[in-house]
């Protein structure tokens, strides 16, 4: 399923640009794995502790001075959805958070990362991950050899959508927005890279409705595996 809004000259496309968690990596692979433990659990839990972490990334930001790294906020969030459904056991918690540093990734991202490679364009990563929570799922998922650039927002200590997030994509490959696909299956994090001056193509794995919000993506995809053909990377 491709929606295209806008044409891509062949060619003008230099680098792709993945978000993390969600896009690349499965977040709901932690809870999932506990699954016959949790029970009916694993599900909500992995919900909310998912929800819970972004609306933690986006206060702490607005907060002004708030800001702690995202394994702070993912420690935090899970704390709040263990208390949510009284499963506060310390044992669960660790190894509920060990599995989170050590995610795997969606079935088709290394080979599609494969082809860009194969094709000449740089890849890379921009999160809101800590440094080393982004190398561990990356060694965990085995794509570390994959990716070119591994961006983190800690470079400047606030969380996306905060637009000098974006920019430290430019500034690290030293090319215009324009030359860069920038990839996420968070809408909101979607329409912030288009409004950087990405071509922004959501990766909308679970069929949410668009957002409501300004800068629109340029292609709809359901999961990555068309993304080198859409990007004539084939
Ligand atoms: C990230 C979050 C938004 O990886 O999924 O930046």
């Amino acid at each position: 399923m491709a929606i295209a809004e806008t044409m891509l000259p062949p060619g003008a496309i230099k680098a792709c640009i993945f978000d993390a968690y969600g896009t690349l990596f499965d977040v709901n692979a932690a809870a999932r794995a506990l699954a016959d433990e949790l029970g009916a659990d694993w599900q909500p839990l992995a919900e909310t502790w998912r929800a819970k972490q972004l609306n933690y990334s986006w206060l702490r930001s607005l907060m002004g001075g708030a800001h702690v790294d995202f394994w702070q906020v993912t420690a935090d969030a899970l704390d709040f959805a263990l208390d949510e459904r009284k499963l506060n056991r310390p044992d669960l918690r660790q190894r509920l958070l060990d599995l989170y540093y050590n995610l795997t990734c969606f079935p088709e991202v290394p080979d599609m990362l494969r082809r860009l490679k194969q094709a000449g364009l740089i890849t890379g990563i921009l999160s809101n991950g800590a440094p080393a929570m982004l190398q561990a799922a990356c060694q965990s998922s085995g794509i570390a050899d994959l990716i070119d650039h591994c961006i983190s927002v800690e470079d400047v200590g606030i969380y996306k959508p905060d637009p000098r997030i974006y920019r430290l994509v430019t500034d690290r490959l030293h090319l215009p927005a324009a030359a860069i696909a920038f990839h996420s299956s968070n809408g909101w994090d979607i329409h912030a890279g288009k409004r950087a001056g990405f071509y922004a193509i959501w990766i909308n794995r679970s069929g949410q409705p668009a957002e409501r919000l300004p800068n629109p993506p340029d292609v709809v995809l359901n999961s990555l595996s068309d993304v080198p053909s859409i990007l004539g990377a084939v």
